[in-house]
């Protein structure tokens, strides 16, 4: 639980995110080996809690490797031919290029940054053409826009049979994510967003449905297969050795988040997004994701008129403090404040605060 965190977070990035004291410490254990009794009964300790992070009664696993690996085995193993690629920002443009990379037929449908994919868009394009897949990112870390999921889901189910395949990196953990009741066929999730532990690792589902239709699929790679990542970790194990240090960083994340609980967990989440949007518009600060899709782990803010965003993320460097900036082409206009994994209220009241103080330096009639 974030109460059992003891240092004060100045580490504001939106991924990656602070990682704990006792989860840095796990990953200096002493080394095994990937294939001992030792290991495997405690792999599948850990398997039996990650259920519950991923919300699945089905197989929920772990690769060693970022997100992107899962995101590009997911097309790989479970789309025939036709993707379809919702986009709203860098992250769901990946999705296309790997796509498209991979060597499937693969069309994109957008709306502009900053919004949320929009269900009626995706009715149209699915009464367009027949599609194998569908690839969404719920939570743009680019632009810090949330869209409706499930509902998504929903408009996908009554038009097509296409699998859908998720992207939860930045939202796992810290927005509400049901993906046996959402009807998700593959979620995807790296560690180092809102799961507190060090990059490196990719929490992922694979629905039975997913996965009849990755048997028919003929070439999955090896390392893209997430057939085979089922079958070994159905026997307890990896397909490759995996880094088993972040694995004991999980661990000890897995137990803190679940001890804290899912909706507890959602719910603090809900109110850092929401004491930075008050803050926000008391500063001048305004939001870059349109309104009622707001990210509950990352604001993307443009700063008061005449304010460098750089200026801000600069200033907080220099007192020790980490955020990001904008992304791709929001670089220059935008910052992006991460307040996802660990942090409490009082890290974040801290991160304002500097913030205020810089704001004074660099534009004082903008904040008067
Ligand atoms: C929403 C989203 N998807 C995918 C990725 C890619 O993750 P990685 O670089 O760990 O492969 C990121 C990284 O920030 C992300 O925020």
């Amino acid at each position: 639980m974030s109460d059992s965190v003891n240092e004060q977070i100045k580490f504001f990035l939106p991924g990656p995110t602070y990682v704990p004291q006792d989860a840095r410490e796990a990953m200096t254990r002493p080394m095994v080996g990937h294939r001992s009794a030792g290991f495997k009964s405690f792999y599948l300790s850990l398997a039996e809690r990650l259920p519950k992070v991923l919300r699945t009664s089905g197989d929920a696993m772990v690769a060693t490797g970022s997100s992107t690996l899962i995101m590009e085995s997911a097309v790989v193993s479970c789309a025939a031919q036709d993707v379809l690629n919702l986009t709203n920002g860098a992250f769901s443009e990946r999705w296309h290029s790997i796509s498209r990379s991979v060597g499937k037929t693969a069309d994109k449908v957008s709306v502009p940054w900053g919004q949320p994919m929009d269900p009626e868009i995706v009715r149209s394009a699915l009464r367009r053409k027949k599609y194998d897949a569908v690839t969404l990112v719920h939570n743009e870390t680019s632009t810090g826009a949330l869209s409706p999921i499930a509902e998504i889901a929903r408009v996908i189910r009554e038009e097509s049979d296409a699998v859908i395949l998720v992207d939860t990196v930045s939202s796992l953990a810290g927005a509400r994510v049901e993906s046996d009741d959402w009807g998700l066929d593959v979620v995807l999730a790296g560690t180092q967003k809102a799961i507190a532990v060090p990059p490196g690792l990719t929490l992922f589902t694979l629905s039975e449905r997913a996965a009849e239709r990755a048997a028919k699929v003929p070439h999955r790679g090896f390392y893209t297969d997430l057939l085979r990542y089922r079958e070994k970790h159905r026997e307890g194990g990896f397909i490759t050795t995996p880094a088993i240090p972040l694995l004991y960083a999980l661990d000890v994340q897995v137990n803190r988040i679940l001890a804290e609980g899912m909706e507890a967990r959602w719910a603090r989440h809900e109110q850092l997004y929401r004491r930075t949007a008050e803050w926000a518009a008391s500063r001048g600060c305004t939001y870059a994701s349109a309104e009622g899709a707001r990210s509950v782990t990352v604001s993307c803010l443009h700063p008061p008129a005449g304010v460098d965003p750089q200026a801000i993320v600069k200033g907080l460097a220099a007192r020790g403090y980490t955020i990001g900036g904008g992304y791709g082409d929001w670089k220059p206009t935008t910052f992006r404040i991460g307040h996802m994994g660990e942090v409490r209220g009082s890290d974040l009241e801290a991160l304002l605060l500097e913030i205020d103080q810089i704001l004074e330096t660099v534009a004082a009639p903008a904040v008067r």
